[in-house]
């Protein structure tokens, strides 16, 4: 059975009474077949599991974007009792910022590139909550898809900074069969955005340049944020109407 704990009190006393290794999945709900294959590894590897699921405000530099994020708490209890979740950690905003957020994690370099450029704050908000879970929630090892992958290297990093003791555990994206990777964000798109959506797979996959990419989305109507190379990997926002879609695949 899975149980719901719904402040860092009731997780640290329940934590205290768990044996063995303990997997971990942080996420803002809304969960698709990408966060399952997370809960599926969590479960494969550790003796517990742990998936949080807080839509942090912090992280969102956009008040619409907030507001519109699904929320689709039913269909998230069935697939954590269905993959053998032990706990889910949902917690309210002040349970989290007791301090209002006057306390928070910066990284000063990797962070102000790519979607940090774009989204102001946006890697302090995620790296200060990722913190806070992880102080909480004591995990042995701890699961992030790539399609966020800049957010995952950060996370591995602060681990490394802080010599929390850890292990961050990446995930290959998950995709729809079309190449579109799967995102929380995807069900936001009206049909005809959805048909359109695959083409930013296409483009950084088959494109012999960022550049060249970055003009196929145009041609085809996306508002292109950048798309970028960064050592092996190419990485990609862009907007179709009022949703924005990240992806990055090695190249
Ligand atoms: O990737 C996400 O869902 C979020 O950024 C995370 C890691 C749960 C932090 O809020």
């Amino acid at each position: 059975m899975t149980v719901v704990l719904r402040s860092p009190q009731e997780l640290r006393s329940w934590r205290k009474q768990q044996k063995g290794s303990v997997g971990f999945v942080p996420t803002m709900g809304a969960l698709h077949s990408g966060h399952e294959e997370l809960l599926k590894q969590a479960r494969r590897n550790n003796d517990v599991v742990v998936l949080s699921i807080f839509v942090n405000p912090t992280q969102f530099n956009d008040p619409k974007d907030l507001e519109k994020y699904p929320k689709t708490w039913d269909a998230d209890l069935a697939m954590a009792e269905a993959n053998k979740v032990d706990a889910i950690f949902y917690p309210r905003y002040d349970e989290m910022y007791p301090d209002s957020y006057r306390y928070k994690v910066t990284e000063n370099s990797y962070s102000n590139l790519l979607d940090g450029a774009h989204r102001p704050g946006h890697f302090d908000g995620v790296l200060s909550v990722v913190m806070k879970l992880f102080n909480v929630v004591a995990p042995t090892r701890a699961y992030f898809g790539e399609k966020d992958f800049q957010q995952m290297t950060l996370i591995q990093g602060m681990v490394e900074s802080f010599f929390m003791d850890l292990e961050v555990v990446p995930v290959p994206t998950v995709r729809e069969e079309d190449g579109l990777a799967k995102s929380s964000r995807n069900v936001r798109l009206t049909s005809t955005e959805r048909m359109q959506a695959p083409a930013i797979y296409k483009a950084i996959t088959e494109s012999q340049t960022a550049d060249e990419a970055a003009e196929r989305l145009t041609a085809q109507g996306f508002i292109v944020d950048y798309v970028t190379d960064v050592g092996t990997r190419r990485f990609v926002a862009a907007r179709l109407g009022d949703v924005r879609l990240i992806d990055n695949v090695q190249i």
